[in-house]
């Protein structure tokens, strides 16, 4: 099916100017980015989106990363959009990841990960609509 996922380019690949490569390989793989803001969160902002890890232990230290730098934010949508980002980006991480994947070439560690992407489709389109609002989210 034609899925939208979100994905966001976070602080330390926005650091390398990596924005563009990121973008080519989303294209390369037949994604669309249908939407797209660059954007400074703030605390309550990042809280909010990582609201499921709030327990987790890695939440204070994941929040203090995305706040410490503009990301950037889009929507990919295309066949299994979902799980394709998720193919693209690789393992968590890095140190795990696949060669050729997103995080294996640009990213640093578990927190400087590079990259995020929803997960799910029920995720995806609270993600979405966190982020874009005002985006009608069809999942068929
Ligand atoms: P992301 O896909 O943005 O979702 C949550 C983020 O938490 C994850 O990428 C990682 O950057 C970060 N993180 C840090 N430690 C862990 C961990 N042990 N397991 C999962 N995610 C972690």
């Amino acid at each position: 099916a034609i899925e939208r996922t979100l994905s966001i380019i976070k602080p330390d690949a926005v650091a390398k100017n990596v924005i563009g490569k990121i973008y080519d390989r989303f294209e390369q793989a037949g994604l669309k980015i249908i939407a797209s803001k660059m954007a400074h969160l703030s605390q309550s902002e990042a809280e909010q989106f990582y609201s499921v890890h709030k327990e987790r232990p890695f939440f204070k230290d994941l929040v203090s990363f995305m706040i410490s730098g503009p990301v950037m934010i889009q929507v990919l949508q295309g066949e299994g959009a979902i799980a394709k980002n998720r193919d693209l980006m690789g393992a968590t991480d890095p140190k795990k990841a696949e060669k050729g994947t997103i995080r294996a070439d640009f990213a640093d560690s578990i927190d400087a990960n590079a990259v995020h992407g929803s997960d799910a489709p029920e995720t995806a389109a609270v993600e979405v609509a966190f982020f874009f609002p005002g985006m009608q989210v069809f999942n068929r």
